[in-house]
């Protein structure tokens, strides 16, 4: 049957599900031009009133997938798993488990991202590292994979075309949050590398793409059903993000907090989140890590040298892990509420944009030593005048500095728990 795109879009406009060779000439027409912006942006707006069935997103997510670049990494290292964020505020977790685990024998590839309206990007974070160069090709992944344990780049043009087309319509035509569209966005990016297993930290509150419960739970089962049903092992755990993960959120700050967690001093909500991470990722590719492992990593200095290693190997210097605090920006500002209290609530995605616009110079630059620093958790009891947060600013900006302390509300509620539920298991 010939794939006319006329009667694909009436076909999916009245919700009809699409066959794979209708989904396959969509992507083709994403990636090779054939389609104007109007007929996907139409495809686009179909699927996020229609929906797309479990076959559908399977089809979709392949057809993006094999519109570019495969690495078929597992084809030569079996275990090589990797590790999949939906986005947060302060959520260095991809920083800390990845040395971590390659110190325990579990080979670990992530291609990350850059920053997503209020959500932080790993690869921005990384970037502040005179020196890294996170350009991978499949080659260079596999040296590094059997030198380090470890590869960490950022995905390139070469990699799933389509969804580069697919994604800039979906955030101009109000289709971002489609959960089969994302599931087809995020995976055909992260089943590139072909890992051997991947686990996604999905997360939920405020601070979060999928801000409801509801949402993160059925946006887990989608990405760990689509993997399963493409043949990846896969599963998901539902996180909190209704306050910033660890203490610190920032591109500097946040990987001296990394470096801070790998040598033990890590705080407790940001290391629970990784090591069942870690762990569930290691159950997948069958490496067998257990949390003993981790914390003898990290007791003995091996988590913190893996970090070493990986970044030498990766043009970067390790010295300037030792400098980091220097490049804080200067002007630390503290941020007080004005009455006692229990902290009861963060506007969590308030303080990521205004984060983002006290680091961005207007230019595109980020200045990376702006900063915040948390100094109390939801829950937390906090007296009059004691410090709920401290801003490190490149200057002073009082409009700026009382937006932030206006997203920490003082109440009665409690804290949330970090963890939420049991693994969406594949
Ligand atoms: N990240 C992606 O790569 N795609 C989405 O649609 C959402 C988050």
């Amino acid at each position: 049957m010939a794939v006319n795109p006329y009667r694909i879009l009436a076909r999916k406009r009245a919700g009809e599900a699409l066959s794979a060779e209708e989904l396959g000439a969509v992507v083709a027409g994403a990636a090779g031009g054939g389609w104007s912006d109007a007929q996907l942006a139409a495809f686009l707006m179909a699927v996020a009133i229609r929906g797309l069935d479990g076959a559908e997103t399977r089809a979709l997510t392949r057809a993006m997938l094999e519109s570019g670049e495969q690495w078929r990494l597992a084809e030569e290292v079996p275990t090589v798993g990797d590790k999949h964020s939906t986005g947060g505020v302060g959520d260095k977790v991809s920083l800390v488990l990845s040395p971590l685990l390659a110190a325990c024998g579990q080979p670990v590839v992530m291609l990350t991202g850059r920053a997503l309206g209020h959500t932080g990007g790993t690869a921005d974070k990384l970037e502040t590292l005179p020196g890294l160069d996170l350009a991978l090709d499949r080659q260079r992944c596999l040296r590094l994979l059997e030198r380090v344990g470890l590869a960490v780049g950022i995905a390139t043009s070469d990699i799933a075309p389509a969804d580069r087309r697919l994604y800039a319509l979906r955030d101009r035509t109000a289709t971002v949050d489609s959960l089969p569209l994302i599931t087809a966005s995020i995976l055909s990016k992260k089943l590139a590398t072909g890992a051997g297993g991947i686990v996604f930290d999905v997360k939920t509150g405020n601070g979060a793409f999928m801000s409801r419960l509801d949402d993160a739970r059925e946006l887990a089962r989608l990405l760990v059903e689509t993997c399963r049903g493409l043949g990846l092992r896969a599963s998901a755990l539902l996180t909190d993000m209704s306050q910033p993960l660890g203490r610190w959120v920032g591109h500097t700050v946040e990987v001296e907090e990394t470096v801070a967690c790998l040598e033990g001093e890590g705080p407790e909500d940001l290391m629970r989140v990784t090591r069942e991470l870690a762990l569930e990722l290691s159950r997948l590719t069958g490496t067998g890590v257990t949390g003993e492992a981790l914390d003898r990593a990290i007791a003995s200095g091996a988590a913190r040298r893996k970090l070493d290693e990986w970044l030498e190997a990766q043009g970067g210097d390790p010295r300037s892990l030792e400098r980091l605090a220097e490049r804080r920006a200067p002007e630390v500002v503290t941020l007080a509420g004005e009455t006692a209290g229990v902290l009861a609530a963060v506007d969590n995605r308030r303080l990521g944009l205004l984060m983002a616009e006290a680091a961005g110079g207007g230019d595109g630059a980020i200045d990376a030593g702006v900063g915040l620093e948390l100094c109390r958790r939801l829950g937390d009891e906090v007296a009059l005048g004691e410090p709920l947060a401290r801003a490190y600013l490149r200057r002073r900006d009082r409009r700026l500095e009382s937006e932030l302390a206006a997203c920490f509300e003082l109440g009665e509620r409690g804290a949330p728990p970090a963890l939420i539920g049991d693994p969406v298991a594949g």
